[in-house]
């Protein structure tokens, strides 16, 4: 069980307590006297045996254009429904109720380029907009029911035009800026976009990335694109085709962009946005989530999770363009009310005390990150961050991957000062919000997403579904429905109920392997199928190894991820070349290249080994497991399926 390991289990008992200070002022405490109890345990226990309760509860502080009938419809297991009858838009809540209150003149949104550049957004303001940008979709076609796609760098349009999409009821689909063409043209084709929003270029480490170019690239690959809207963000010269592409500050001039725009009344089981997710094999899946069920799912969890207060200014550093971006930089902090900062670019640009600074300049109070960039920041020593005034940080947050307790124990100390508590948040693209995490009351071991969320129910499980016994590897799996799950997988339901429903049945099975300890607290091992995380990105081996042979030279191709220190994970592959070929370290630079150019830079494999066969089974399919375990030199395990 669980052979393939992305990160040794960590083998430490220590215990970090949360203030008493921190514990009495905490949301979830609140809630807990609210419902009668003085314990969190209480509070856990009773979220579940009163689980629709406990969702309604948290529905009931956001407001709805109608109520609705029931709480959870599981009549069509696993294809679950909530709040079912209820209308609402997300960004109502996100947007329209605070620039309608006292809110209106609060900060949103804080922005900072990379360049130094500042740009700020009130609610108001955002809600204007967001309006003008909703006006403009409409003028160039886009309807309720369509998917827009977009594609830009880390800057405030980004968020903007998610939420314009959202407010006028079209579904958009986020692909993350540092994908490139094949990446950006499977998505549009499979989504069938006619809308492209896009930007000039970006910047990261004072270059400019040409997203345009790459967009034009991909545009010509998929026809169904009749209209791209171009932001500009970094001024050098682009292409623009006459009849397909246009300035959005230019369109945001006009009569057409006016800046009052109805939000429109949505189904709570209406999309809301397409996600697109590496999986185990073929190309990426497109993740359905909802405006009802996930707006709860998000909201409650931040709320409690973070602790959001009306006065703390929040950095989520992740990219809008992953599921971190969107639940926890875009839609979460808004629907709470809160101060959300975004930074454009790269955390050690020019220096690597970037992040550090931005944390004393803007009184950052909740910082939630990445183990790869604390791993990737530790490097360069205490004296960067012990430069600057940290003592606005209240809480720290972990996301993405495993957080080997060294990097836990230097965010923990060096950054927060030993006061400030990591919430190790484990959660996926699928699951839509955090599903196994502390709150701020909870005891921490570093390394241990510690225990389920309120309402969640969470297990290790071995293969036939009965529960493992404290310290067994198993499957991680979440033994019951929750707001802002899934939905369906796009165009393919049944792709749905075969990756997540059939393993086990009646439970949702992660994709991960776990431990429980005896305490209860879960340790996350990493992922059991052929998903990379390299820099807590998530790949398939799938992915990489179609780009690879996508050369000309390439005849089959196989890729693993072997444990690299800052990046948790890094690519390799075996390639096996076409007749008349011969492997090279130019051949080998130029293959790792093209996948970057085909998939984005952190698809890049770190390296290629040229071979003349690949580990097989019987049925044909490549024993990466026997490849991984070859190149660390470790036992191959059991190899009785391997083909003569
Ligand atoms: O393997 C787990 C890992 O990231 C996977 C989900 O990846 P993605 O859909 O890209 O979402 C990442 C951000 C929510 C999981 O199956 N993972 C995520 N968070 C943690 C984690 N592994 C351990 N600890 C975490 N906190």
């Amino acid at each position: 069980m669980a052979e393939i390991r992305e990160v040794a289990l960590p083998n430490t008992s220590d215990v970090y307590r949360p203030s008493d200070a921190i514990v009495e002022h905490s949301n979830v405490m609140a809630y807990a006297r609210s419902r009668g109890f003085s314990s969190y345990e209480e509070l856990y226990q009773w979220t579940l045996d009163n689980n629709e309760q406990f969702w309604a509860d948290m529905a009931s502080e956001l407001e709805w254009f109608q109520p609705w009938e029931k709480v959870l419809d599981d009549s069509n297991k696993p294809f679950f429904k909530w709040f079912v009858g209820a209308k609402t838009n997300i960004v109502h809540n996100a947007i329209d109720r605070h620039a309608a209150s006292w809110r209106k003149n609060k900060l949103a949104m804080v922005w900072e380029g990379e360049d130094g550049t500042q740009r700020t957004f009130s609610y108001h303001a955002l809600n204007r907009e967001v309006s003008k940008m909703a006006n403009v979709l409409k003028s160039v076609g886009v309807k309720k029911g369509d998917i827009v796609t977009i594609y830009l760098p880390r800057i405030p349009e980004l968020p903007m035009m998610m939420l314009a999409c959202a407010k006028i009821g079209a579904a958009h689909s986020v692909v993350y800026g540092g994908f490139s063409e094949a990446a950006l043209a499977d998505r549009l084709a499979h989504s069938q976009s006619t809308v492209l929003v896009t930007a000039d270029g970006g910047f990261m480490r004072g270059k400019i990335v040409e997203l345009k170019k790459i967009a034009d690239e991909a545009m010509a690959r998929t026809p169904s694109v009749q209209t791209c809207l171009v932001v500009k963000r970094t001024g050098h010269t682009i292409n623009m085709e006459i009849g397909r592409d246009l300035w959005l500050h230019e369109l945001m001039g006009l009569p057409i962009a006016a800046a009052d725009c109805p939000t429109e009344v949505m189904d709570a089981e209406d999309p809301l946005f397409i996600l697109y997710t590496s999986g185990t094999t073929g190309k990426p899946k497109g993740v359905v989530h909802t405006h009802g069920g996930y707006m709860v799912g998000i909201y409650a969890t931040l709320k409690m999770v973070f602790d959001i207060k009306e006065e703390d200014r929040y950095w989520c550093a992740a990219d809008p363009g992953w599921i971190t971006g969107h639940s926890y930089i875009v839609y979460a902090p808004l629907i709470t009310g809160a101060t959300s900062f975004m930074y454009e670019g790269a955390p050690n640009y020019p220096f690597p005390d970037r992040w550090w600074s931005l944390v004393s300049k803007h009184s950052i109070s909740i910082l939630y990150t990445a183990p790869t960039a604390i791993r990737g920041l530790m490097r360069f020593g205490e004296a960067w961050p012990s430069r600057h005034d940290l003592s606005s940080l209240r809480l720290l947050g972990s996301v993405g991957e495993p957080i080997n307790p060294e990097a836990w124990k230097w965010f923990y100390s060096v950054i927060g000062k030993d006061r400030c508590p990591i919430m190790d948040t484990w959660w996926q693209t699928e699951t839509g919000h955090f599903m196994i995490t502390p709150t701020p009351v909870v005891p921490l071991k570093p390394g241990s997403a510690t225990r389920p969320f309120l309402g969640i129910e969470a297990d290790v499980v071995h293969e036939d579904g009965t529960p493992c016994g404290p310290n067994e590897d198993g499957l991680l799996v979440i033994k019951r429905p929750w707001p802002g799950m899934m939905r369906t997988i796009l165009n393919d339901p049944q792709r749905y109920v075969d990756t997540y429903w059939t393993r086990l049945p009646g439970m949702y099975a992660a994709g991960d392997s776990a431990r429980k300890d005896e305490d209860g607290y879960i340790w996350v091992i990493g992922r059991l199928d052929d998903v990379i995380k390299v820099s807590g990105y998530r790949l398939g081996t799938a992915e990489v190894e179609s780009a690879l042979v996508s050369h000309p030279a390439v005849a089959e191709a196989a890729a693993i991820g072997l444990p690299h220190e800052v990046k948790g994970n890094s690519i390799h592959a075996f390639v096996i070349l076409r007749a008349g070929f011969e492997g090279s370290p130019k051949l080998e630079e130029e293959l790792r290249a093209h996948v970057g150019h085909e998939l984005g830079p952190i698809a890049r494999p770190d390296a290629i080994t040229f071979v003349s066969v690949l580990p097989k089974t019987r049925s044909g399919k490549i024993m990466r497991r026997v490849l991984k375990a070859r190149a660390q030199g470790l036992p191959e395990g059991d190899i009785s399926t391997l083909e003569e």
